[in-house]
């Protein structure tokens, strides 16, 4: 569904030309021992690597450009491109790595003279910069506005594997939901419900859902502004499974370590804060997954980063992996989550967005990919020049 958008092969050969890549090199940085800014988590390198490759080896001399973090239109030492760029220089010698772009306000403005500075000298676009489609900022909608442009290799992925799920899904289509933030995600469901069969929500997002059906949640945050709108979507009719039994913590788990653990199959008592999903639910989580034609999945089901309450999001992450249809998983938690379980190549397509993801389901388009399509009517046909 997404053919109308001008694939990297369609700008023609680029020996010669100057390109600029738009891609997502918002990574997690961390300090290391001597303490220097460091790459704490290189998926999305990895996944940004293909293209620039590509476009080298094709004699292109390659600018790539990225946000990181958000430092809100200003310099901050601790979101500079740097440990990116060391990371990136041996890898694709050669390649500019531009500093952060969100270090001038032109960028999250959309402001076209910035854009108009960023593409100077530069004789062609592509954006691979899944993760920043949703966001109409001027690294994504202004360069192709006026170069001829294409997707890069990962936006092509991403588009291609999310195209299934938006087109025409294969039955049954089960959507797993997890993680934070019902109230970014509710939209999401809302829109997935007239094309999904079911879905499975867990993680803390659940404890609102349950909280709006008069469930006990303990400590643990319940967004209350969310609660009716929870429950008229579970009135609206799709087959939710919500978990039934929840393991909860008490004490201060701030590396003193959690007091008490139990598992609880009604109420959660106040001064426990639940932390997974229960062993019941993780087996009617697997069984609803199981034989699914399409999962799409975004969100752990608890607090996987301590091994002692990964074990919802483990079960939930194989019987995703093993449910035999087409599988996509998306998010920077759940990403986290399976490659932590080892099992990142056990899925159709894992997914370099979080927001992008949500939002390209929910509304079938995104304003850089739509930039792109309109660069592409420009351009006409295969075979594109500047
Ligand atoms: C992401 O991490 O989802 C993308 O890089 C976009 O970042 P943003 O939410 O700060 O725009």
């Amino acid at each position: 569904m997404f053919e109308d958008v001008p694939r990297l092969e369609q700008l023609g050969p680029v020996a010669g030309r100057s390109v600029l890549v738009r891609a997502d090199l918002n990574v997690p940085l961390r300090r290391d021992a001597s303490s220097a800014w460091v790459v704490a988590d290189d998926f999305r390198i990895g996944k940004a690597l293909p293209t620039l490759v590509e476009l080298q080896a094709g004699g292109a001399a390659v600018t790539v450009a990225s946000h990181l973090g958000r430092p809100k239109g200003r310099p901050d030492d601790a979101l500079r491109m740097e440990p990116v760029r060391r990371l990136l220089a041996p890898l694709v010698p050669g390649v500019v790595v531009l500093e952060n772009l969100r270090f001038d306000p032109g960028e999250e403005a959309g402001d076209p003279a910035f854009g108009a500075r960023l593409v100077a000298g530069h004789d062609l676009f592509v954006n691979d910069a899944f993760g920043a489609c949703h966001r109409a900022h001027a690294s994504i909608v202004y360069p192709p506005s006026v170069l001829p442009s294409a997707c890069g290799l990962q936006l092509a992925a991403e588009i291609e594997a999310l195209g299934r799920i938006i087109d025409h899904p294969a039955r049954p289509f089960t959507v797993v939901a997890g993680g934070l933030k019902v109230a970014d995600k509710l939209a999401t469901l809302r829109a997935l419900a007239g094309s999904a069969d079911r879905m499975v929500i867990g993680g803390a997002m659940a404890l609102t859902f349950l909280a709006a059906t008069g469930r006990q949640v303990g400590d643990s945050p319940v967004e209350a502004t969310e609660l009716e709108p929870c429950r008229a979507f579970l009135a609206a009719g799709i087959p939710v499974t919500l978990p039934t039994d929840l393991i909860a913590a008490r004490g201060s788990g701030d590396g003193e370590g959690w007091a008490d653990v139990e598992c609880f199959s009604g109420d959660v008592p106040p001064g426990w804060r639940v932390v997974d999903i229960g062993p019941a639910s993780r087996r009617r989580f697997a069984e609803r997954i199981e034989g699914s034609g399409v999962v799409l999945w975004n969100g752990p089901m608890g607090m996987f980063e301590e091994p002692a309450f990964a074990e919802g999001t483990r079960v939930v992450a194989q019987a995703v992996a093993g449910c035999g249809g087409f599988t996509v998983v998306g998010g920077g938690d759940t990403v986290g989550a399976v490659r932590s379980f080892g099992l990142c190549d056990a899925y159709g397509h894992v997914s370099t967005g979080g927001g992008a993801m949500l939002e390209l389901v929910q509304h079938g388009d995104l304003p850089g990919i739509s930039a792109l399509r309109t660069a592409g009517a420009r351009q006409g046909s295969p075979g594109v020049r500047a």
